[in-house]
C-alpha cells in the first residue's frame, strides 16, 4: 500500500499534506491545525530540500486504485539503526475517520521493524490534545521531551512540540 514517493511525486504530496494540515480544507477532517496555524504545513521547495539533507529518510504514499489519487502519505527517517523518526502522517481530510490513519501507521511501523528498528519516535505539537490521544491509542507514549516549534514569520513563541514514542 505504501510506495516511496519519487521526486515526481513531490508536488502532489504538498498538496495533500497542505490541504490536509491548515487552512479550510482540513477542517473537513478531524484532526488538523487550522484553528492555531496559519498558512502552509510545506512547500515543494522546503519537502523536496528536508528530503536531499536526510538522504536516509524516506516519503512514502498510499495512492487510490481507482485512478492513482493520493490518499495519504507518511515521512520515516532513522535516526540510528534502533531509533527511526516518524513524520508527516496524512489522510487526505475527506477520507478521514475510515481507518486510513491507522493502517499508514501499521504499515510504516512494519517498514521500520523490517529495517531493523526497534523504537518509533514523533513530535506533536503541544496543544494537540485529541491527536496526542489517538496517537497514545496506537501505542505511543509521552516522553516527556519537548522541541522547539520551527522558525516561522511571524515567530511563535507559544508553540512547542512534545515527543511521543513507540517499542515496536
Ligand atoms: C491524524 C490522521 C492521520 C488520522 O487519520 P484517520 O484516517 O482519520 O485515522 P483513523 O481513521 O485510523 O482513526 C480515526 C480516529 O479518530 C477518531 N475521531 C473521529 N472523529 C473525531 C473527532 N471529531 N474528535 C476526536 N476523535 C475523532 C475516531 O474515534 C478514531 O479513533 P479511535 O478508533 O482510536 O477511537 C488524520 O487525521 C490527518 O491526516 N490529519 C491531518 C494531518 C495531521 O495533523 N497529521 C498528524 C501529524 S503529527
Amino acid at each position: 500500500m505504501l510506495t516511496r514517493a519519487t521526486d515526481a511525486d513531490l508536488p502532489e504530496a504538498v498538496k495533500l499534506i497542505n490541504a490536509s494540515y491548515r487552512g479550510e480544507a482540513s477542517r473537513q477532517g478531524w484532526a488538523n491545525e487550522a484553528d492555531y496555524i496559519d498558512g502552509e504545513r510545506t512547500t515543494l521547495e522546503t519537502l523536496r530540500a528536508d528530503l536531499q539533507a536526510n538522504p536516509a529518510a524516506k516519503l512514502y504514499l498510499t495512492r487510490s486504485s481507482a485512478d492513482g489519487a493520493p490518499l495519504g502519505c507518511v515521512w520515516l527517517e532513522p535516526h540510528d539503526r534502533e531509533v527511526w523518526y516518524l513524520g508527516l502522517l496524512t489522510v487526505r481530510p475527506d477520507l478521514q475517520a475510515q481507518q486510513l490513519g491507522r493502517t499508514i501507521l501499521a504499515e510504516a511501523e512494519a517498514v521500520v521493524r523490517r529495517e531493523g528498528g526497534l523504537t518509533v519516535r514523533m513530535t506533536v505539537v503541544h496543544l494537540r490534545d485529541i491527536l496526542i490521544a489517538w496517537y497514545q491509542r496506537r501505542g505511543y507514549v509521552l516522553t516527556g521531551e519537548t522541541a522547539p516549534f520551527p522558525t516561522v514569520d511571524p515567530p511563535r513563541d507559544d508553540l512547542h512540540f512534545v515527543v511521543l514514542q513507540k517499542p515496536l
